[in-house]
């Protein structure tokens, strides 16, 4: 994974120059509001990436920064903001689960958005997937990784996950899209 560090890094220098870089000031004109409307026309899927907590517990967390990254090996990553305690739980149980959103399920999308609450967890149907991680009923698909690398990404961190094992539902049913900071459909 150092081809990917040093894409990062944007030189071969590695972790040290990312750290730099990452330092400066942003670029004139480059605000967080205009930075966030432009990559806001980027469409994307909704997940729930969940994890096991310190005392067992399940945890979990809306995430759309979630990318496939290598098909040999099969590698995905999700992009946390450092302050996520999913991310936290992530790091300690060295696994996680993606599990892709179908349109029908934005109400889990708005639960798990909420920051580390277990009320989160009351009435929603899951199960323990191979790695323990929570996988949640009816998605339109399950990956359950196990954290291959971590790096740094400014105000998040990027965990690149082997996926040890995949789930499809087999309906076909919409996913749920997120665009311009908004919930939609393919119908939409
Ligand atoms: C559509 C949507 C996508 C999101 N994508 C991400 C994401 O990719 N990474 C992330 O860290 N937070 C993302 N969030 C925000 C988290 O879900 C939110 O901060 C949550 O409270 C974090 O909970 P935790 O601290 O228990 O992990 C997203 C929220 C929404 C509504």
């Amino acid at each position: 994974m150092g081809n990917l560090h040093d894409c990062l890094a944007g030189t071969a220098a590695g972790a040290g120059a990312y750290a730099a870089r990452d330092r400066e000031a942003p670029a004139p004109g480059v605000t967080a509001a205009r930075f966030r409307h432009a990559i806001g026309q980027f469409a994307t899927g909704v997940t729930v990436v969940t994890s096991v907590g310190a005392g067992g517990e399940p945890v979990g967390t809306t995430a759309n920064a979630v990318t496939s990254l290598s098909l040999d090996p099969p590698l995905v990553l999700v992009c946390f903001d450092r302050e996520s305690q999913t991310l936290e739980a992530v790091r300690a149980h060295g696994a996680f689960a993606v599990n892709v959103l179908a349109a029908r399920q934005r109400h889990l999308s708005v639960n798990f958005a909420r920051r580390g609450l277990a009320a989160a967890w009351h009435g929603v149907v899951h199960r323990p997937g191979r790695t323990g991680s929570p996988r949640l009923e009816g998605v339109l698909a399950a990956l359950e990784c196990t954290v291959a690398e971590n790096f740094p990404g400014g105000d998040h961190e990027i965990v690149v996950g082997r996926v040890a094992a995949v789930e499809t539902s087999g309906q076909v049913a919409p996913p749920l899209l997120y665009w311009r900071g908004s919930y939609g459909t393919l119908e939409a």
